[in-house]
């Protein structure tokens, strides 16, 4: 027997003044996985989660949990009947509570029973030494474990978490990250987190569902996502981009770069390659040629450095291309800064360029 999905999104729409900001989208999350939405500001992120919270009636489509219809169209089971966590950016504690009183906000039954399940759940967020504190005795970072607390308290199948960790520093918020992770997998939870921030995405999630204008574009594991992206956008999205311009002929492209395979496209189509600033190499000139070309790094072209920048990890140098007078960053490890008005050659590595045709 196939084994049954903890949240099932079938074709939800959601429409505002005739336009529709969820679009006929469809999800699927397993017991124990996370799935982050990711995608621009103003995308349906927010109003996907809503409605499956059960705050936000859709205008068409189904909510399944565990096999169980939870809503669609006509019928309904309220939200607090869902067993859905939520947490939210604005995640606040109840200020006139203490830690315990606040994980022990969504709990039912006998005063030692709420007790024992705030102490548990305390454990696990390392902070049961806090349990009579108010929340204005905790740093930023421990309010936040005390809200995971109070979300998981109730025992949810679905967490949902829209940009829980975006009110944290850097160094704190990887902290209660890996934390909040480990315990929502140890309890099979299946969650699903809205961010914008690709590197958030990646690192959290099992399965990244893109999303753009209400839809879902590409869905896939990090990695997928990642180097098998459907279009110059999705590769954008992820990274900065430099883009070579190009004219299909018998499936080839010819550029300054050598020649690209583009399988299947007509002749006569323009096409983008795209190439992430990391994956350009740089050498140097030899009394006016570069290296020779490679089948791996196709043919040199030679740009002029205008400038040279130190990132820290890395360097980035940004050239004029004599070709035709475009601009290609390139990303290098270490310290890498030549001088402005400095010749270099470039190759694009073959494996690591996508091809897409130009629409519209
Ligand atoms: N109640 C509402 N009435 C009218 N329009 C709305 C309403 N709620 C959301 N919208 C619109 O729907 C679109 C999507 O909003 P949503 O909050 O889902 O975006 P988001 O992807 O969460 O964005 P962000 O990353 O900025 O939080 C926006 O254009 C927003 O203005
Ligand atoms: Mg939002």
């Amino acid at each position: 027997m196939a084994p049954v999905p903890r949240l099932e999104i079938r074709n939800l729409t959601r429409r505002f003044d005739g336009r529709a900001v969820v679009d006929d989208l469809s999800l699927t999350i397993m017991p124990g996985q996370v799935t982050c939405l990711l995608g621009p500001s103003g995308c349906g992120k927010s109003t996907t989660l809503r409605m499956i919270a059960g705050v936000e009636m859709q205008d068409a489509g189904e909510i399944w949990v565990d096999g169980t219809l939870v809503c669609d169209t006509v019928f309904r089971v309220p939200a607090e009947r869902r067993r859905i966590g939520l947490m939210f950016q604005d995640f606040a504690l109840f200020p006139h509570l203490s830690v315990a009183e606040n994980v022990a906000f969504g709990l039912a039954g006998p005063a030692a029973e709420k007790r024992a399940r705030v102490e548990t759940m305390l454990d696990r967020v390392s902070l049961r030494r806090f349990i009579d504190a108010w929340p204005h005795e905790l740093s930023g970072g421990e309010q936040q474990r005390v809200a995971l607390a109070r979300a998981l308290a109730p025992d949810p199948r679905i967490m949902l978490m829209d940009e829980p960790f975006s009110g944290l520093d850097n160094r704190l918020r990887d902290e209660i990250r890996d934390t909040t992770l480990s315990i929502l997998k140890e309890a099979g939870t299946a969650v699903l987190l809205v961010t914008h921030e690709p590197d958030e995405a990646m690192r959290m999630a099992d399965d990244i569902a893109l999303m753009r204008q209400g839809r879902i574009v590409q869905q896939g594991a990090p990695y997928n996502i990642y180097n098998a992206p459907k279009d110059k956008q999705t590769v954008s999205f992820f990274s900065d981009i430099n883009v070579i311009r190009g004219t299909v002929r018998g499936a080839l492209t010819e550029t300054p770069f050598g020649r690209f395979l583009a399988p299947g496209v007509p002749d006569g189509q323009q096409v983008e390659i795209v190439i992430r600033p990391q994956h350009l190499k740089i050498d140097f000139d030899r009394d006016g040629s570069g290296p020779l070309p490679t089948a791996q790094d196709g043919t040199p072209a030679r740009g002029t450095v205008i400038r040279a920048r130190f990132m820290g990890r890395e360097s980035l140098v940004e050239f004029r291309m004599d070709h035709d007078g475009s601009t290609i960053r390139a990303v290098v490890p270490n310290v890498f800064l030549p001088r402005p008005g400095k010749p270099l050659w470039l190759t694009i590595r073959r494996d690591r360029c996508f091809v897409f045709p130009v629409t519209g």
